[in-house]
């Protein structure tokens, strides 16, 4: 099985980390967790991305160093990572010194390849989206002219280099035909598409009106454009320029996870630059969608910035977790409700996954002494709860390798709900005057069932599944996909259970 290597954005460290960094490195993380449970090989990226006029004017605003103020800052997305129980691999920053060794190899292949040639700039700049645009894609408001995405822009003249990315339009649309999977979901690729068709001016790649970023080669009064450099973290990291480095095995990445505001740099210019220093672009860029607010676009100036922090002590990890990628098809827009977060962990963590593990556990424990009864042959009866259980793995690992995560966890929990139907027709409770044995065998069958869903349910929730699994007597080295092939011994002891989720009463 080849190494799979996913990446997160890296993050601005302009301010501090909110819900839509923590959505982008969720769903890397929950991805990274199930290859890992399916065996492979795994490198999952994340970091932060601290150069350009954007964070040098907050470091300004906060009057602090620039290098000061982004190691503070960079520290709160590293805090993040543990805060929301990501298993990154490694955690880059674009100041440190692989990083502008990496940036100025790369930039140099691209010199030698004639990719790059020197002249001036004289156009719009974002500094919120470090991006430059067209005059046709602009608007005007109050005298101010602004980007599609909100941004002011300003005028800006000055010397810079360019890559010749209307060069590369061709090899681009190339690219996309022969790997119809590159662009997700497949609804963003046309955009991709007509952006292109539409007419790829080269790309200006320094800048010279600020110094704070990774020095052009040999012209130190330019720095390289933020995007060049940042787009570069994902090659650093595995080793580049030594590609006889030990994790190069990693490029070229399967996928980069962005949002949907940032898949233009990757799904156009990052190719295109690989292409031109002639290595190979990655497999797959999907974007997904944003997140508003009870229904408000998310912003500092409205004051209604999701802070994951609080919702996590508020509500615990693993719902937080599990509601962010349920809520909203992966790809697709999203209103954060906090109505609907506590429905989702009343109504279905509790009621209906925390639920069922209690009723069999407590049975177990309290009728069977604690002790797990024999495996046995299912009845005609219980095909119904152990069928679907065969195809379970490989069902949501179709749906979390295309990304669609809340599929997946509809598919889970519509057999957790099947379960529930079957605990309560056949009704073990009473079954231990009337029929001891077929309890026993019915218990089993729950078992088999819990421990199944616990195995599939751990990259989205790893520690109330860890915790179910410890319920359940499943040792840690039987957690994989594959051990859900070797059941449990007859007689396996089972500690006593204790409640998975606990319940929110009030919405507040
Ligand atoms: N630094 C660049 C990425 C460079 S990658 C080589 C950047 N950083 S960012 O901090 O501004 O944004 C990172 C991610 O957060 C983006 O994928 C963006 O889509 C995501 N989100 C920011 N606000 C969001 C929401 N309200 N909802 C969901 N995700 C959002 O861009």
């Amino acid at each position: 099985m080849s190494p799979i290597y996913l990446t997160t954005p890296i993050y601005y460290v302009n301010d501090k980390p909110h819900i839509g960094h923590a959505y982008t490195s969720l769903a890397t993380d929950v991805l990274a967790r199930w290859h890992r449970l399916a065996g492979r090989e795994v490198y999952f990226l994340t970091g932060t991305d601290e150069h350009g006029q954007k964070v040098e004017k907050a470091a300004q605003d906060a009057g602090e160093a620039p290098q000061a103020f982004t190691d503070r800052v960079s520290q709160a997305f590293r805090d993040l990572t543990h805060t929301m129980g990501f298993s990154n691999d490694g955690f880059i920053r674009t100041t440190e010194k692989r990083h502008y060794e990496a940036c100025q190899a790369l930039w140099k292949r691209l010199a030698e390849r004639g990719q790059i040639y020197l002249g001036a700039y004289e156009g719009w700049y974002a500094v919120r989206d470090e991006a430059f645009y067209g005059p046709d894609e602009l608007t005007e408001r109050d005298g101010v002219k602004y980007a599609p995405s909100g941004a002011p822009v300003e005028w800006v003249r000055e010397p810079s280099y360019f890559f010749r990315l209307s060069a590369w339009a061709d090899k681009l649309l190339e690219y996309y035909e022969i790997n119809p999977d590159f662009i997700a979901p497949s609804s963003r690729r046309n955009e991709v598409i007509s952006f292109i068709k539409s007419g790829l001016s080269d790309l200006s790649i320094s800048r010279t009106s600020f110094r704070w970023g990774v020095p052009v080669p040999g012209d130190e009064a330019h720095v390289m454009y933020v995007w060049l450099d940042a787009l570069t973290n994902y090659i650093t990291a595995m080793g580049y320029p030594d590609e006889n480095a030990a994790l190069w095995k990693f490029w070229p990445a399967d996928v980069h996870f962005v949002g949907k505001d940032i898949l233009r740099f990757h799904a156009i210019y990052w190719p295109a630059f690989l292409m031109a220093a002639d290595l190979p672009p990655p497999k797959r860029v999907f974007a997904h969608g944003w997140w508003t607010n009870e229904g408000q676009k998310i912003s500092k100036s409205l004051g209604n910035v999701i802070d994951p922090l609080a919702l996590v002590e508020e509500f615990g990890l693993d719902p937080v977790r599990y509601f962010l990628l349920r809520e909203v098809p992966f790809g697709q827009d999203g209103d954060f409700a906090r109505g609907a977060l506590v429905n989702r962990l009343n109504g279905e963590l509790a009621d209906v996954l925390g639920n069922l593990a209690n009723r069999t556990l407590s049975l177990i424990q309290r009728n069977c002494e604690g002790k797990l009864p024999a495996p046995a042959a299912p009845a005609e009866a219980d095909g119904a709860l152990l069928d679907p259980l065969t195809s379970l793995p490989e069902t949501v690992g179709k749906l979390l390798e295309s990304q669609q995560y809340h599929l997946a966890l509809e598919e889970i929990f519509a057999q957790v709900r099947g379960a529930n139907g079957y605990i309560t027709v056949q009704a073990p409770w009473a079954l231990k005057k009337t029929d001891p044995v077929r309890m026993a065998v019915v218990l089993r069958h729950l078992h088999t069932a819990l421990r199944a869903y616990a195995t599939v349910l751990q990259p989205f929730m790893p520690g109330s599944m860890a915790a179910l699994l410890d319920q359940l007597g499943v040792p840690p080295d039987a957690r994989s996909l594959a051990a859900l092939a070797l059941p449990l011994p007859e007689g396996h002891m089972l500690p006593p259970p204790s409640p998975l989720f606990r319940k929110v009463e009030s919405v507040g």
